[in-house]
């Protein structure tokens, strides 16, 4: 077992109720998450109580729990940590009842002096009040904090309302309401790169960028979760929660020290300064094929597809246009941040020298687990005469050495809920602006357009970005980490 600096874990013992422990996240990331906090140190002690509709025993549990280490842990399992672990889980089914949860929290909760109380609600939009309600009857809400999953509400109205209705169990400051793309490396590297360098930080505004893109194309399909698909679409499950987030972190203002607080402020800001979503800037999609899948309605209007045009309408931003573009069955999997500068005032270079040909020199965001960054520039051409040639430097988080040192998106957050740090998780009050600003688009979406699975989404996409182009596919791939291309 590998051991951890003090100070990056929680000060006390955890109690883990984990509500939807048998579901698709949980064994996907919050099982392996937690395992992985666990062995290498970064928790001093953990118990984690699943929950869950399933009437299975502690036995199906950590049998289930063992399955979903050996499908989805990216890294090795050895059986002595497992076993350790394994001890380590207890399960009580909903079932039996406020009482059998609190009994099985005490119990664990008596193996150690002093502890705290996780809750993780890994359920669906529907059932996290009823989960919140079990947690009250069982009495769990002192010493605890509550990981919630979005979506946090469809519109304003449940929004505003779920919020009230959380509110009256947990304190805000006890509610952790998680966006995994924020716990992704690169985006709090965004950070690092605007604030702790004087090159860029100069720079970072409406005299000097273009316009921005955050595109994040997905391959995947939905598999088996057209059910919550037809009912949230790409908008909901996307933009107003990851996208958006991105964009705060990029376009706020330094905050006045990397606090909570201030940080959510500054980003609360961006999102106070956006203009509304207009239908016009706005092209939805659904890949051919999607109404046809099980569980969709043959006449669904639900989009697989979403690219917008935004504005923040504040004194750093005011004119440049925020381009987002997600969607399902697109042509390649890619998470990016580019940001486009604006061309120099003259060009001296003669025609056909190649400048401008490839779109203005650009900073470039990965926003992968192994996350990259790419500098473009127009550089000239060896040889006689003034060709001039799109060139780039590149950084690769590999580059470091450390990429083994990487949390996963959900182990990093799940670690700062249990230390109480707030930085990376959104507020009632920055959700509920973001819901405000989506309202013209929710309440008079465009037709969806057909897109070919494999496709960069809709013609229409073009048209949204014109005269400016989309970065997305690369002309050049980036360079990999051991030299070449
Ligand atoms: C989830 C969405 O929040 O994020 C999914 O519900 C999406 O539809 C996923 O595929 C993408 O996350 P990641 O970390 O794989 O980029």
């Amino acid at each position: 077992m590998k051991k951890i600096a003090a100070g990056v874990g929680p000060r006390y013992p955890q109690v883990v109720v984990l509500v939807g422990a048998t579901g698709d996240l949980s064994r996907r990331k919050l099982l392996p998450g937690m395992f992985h906090l666990s062995t290498a140190g970064f928790i001093p002690a953990c118990r984690i109580i699943g929950v869950s509709l399933d009437e299975i025993d502690v036995d199906g549990f950590r049998a289930i729990a063992r399955g979903a280490l050996d499908q989805f842990s990216t890294r090795k399992v050895e059986e002595a940590d497992w076993t350790q672990f394994a001890q380590n889980l207890d399960y009580v089914s909903m079932a039996d009842g406020p009482e059998a949860l609190a009994a099985a929290v005490r119990r664990a909760e008596e193996a150690f002096g002093e502890s705290r109380r996780v809750h993780y609600l890994s359920v669906p939009p529907n059932a996290a009040l009823p989960a919140v309600r079990l947690l009250a009857e069982a009495d769990l809400v002192e010493r605890s904090r509550v990981i919630m999953e979005k979506p946090f509400g469809v519109d304003l109205a449940s929004a505003v309302s779920l919020n009230a209705r959380l509110h009256e169990v947990f304190a805000e400051e006890q509610i952790f309401r998680i966006d995994h793309f924020l716990g992704k490396e690169p985006a709090q590297n965004i950070l690092a790169f605007r604030l702790a360098n004087g090159l860029f930080e100069p720079i970072w505004n409406r005299n000097f960028i273009d316009h921005v893109q955050i595109d994040v194309p997905e391959t995947l399909g939905l598999g088996r979760r057209s059910a919550f698909y037809e009912s949230t679409g790409a908008y909901r499950d996307m933009v107003v929660t990851h996208l958006f987030q991105i964009l705060g972190f990029m376009a706020m203002e330094p905050p006045t020290s990397l606090e909570p607080v201030p940080i959510s402020e500054e980003k609360n800001k961006v999102f106070r300064s956006m203009l509304p979503i207009e239908p016009r800037d706005v092209v939805r999609g659904q890949y051919t094929g999607y109404r046809q899948e099980e569980g969709v309605d043959p006449e669904s209007d639900v989009e697989t597809f979403i690219a917008l045009k935004c504005s923040i309408d504040n004194w750093r931003w005011a004119g440049v246009p925020f381009f987002l573009r997600t969607g399902k069955r697109l042509a390649e999997g890619q998470r990016i941040i580019s940001i486009a500068f604006r061309e120099p005032p003259k060009s001296m270079f003669p025609v056909g020298s190649g400048v401008g040909a490839q779109g203005p020199d650009h900073l470039t965001f990965d926003l992968a687990d192994a996350s990259k960054m790419s500098l473009s520039f127009y550089g000239k051409r060896p040889g006689p005469g003034m060709r001039l040639d799109k060139l780039s430097l590149q950084f690769a988080m590999h580059d470091t050495g450390l990429i083994g040192d990487v949390l996963e998106a959900y182990e990093r957050l799940i670690l700062d809920a249990m230390r109480g740090d707030h930085t990376l998780f959104t507020t009632a009050e920055g959700i509920e602006r973001l819901w405000q600003v989506s309202t013209p688009l929710l309440e008079a979406p465009p037709p969806v357009r057909l897109y070919e699975p494999g496709s960069w989404g809709p013609k229409s996409i073009h048209q949204l970005v014109a005269p400016h182009a989309w970065r997305l596919p690369f002309e050049r791939a980036w360079r990999s980490p051991t030299g070449g291309t």
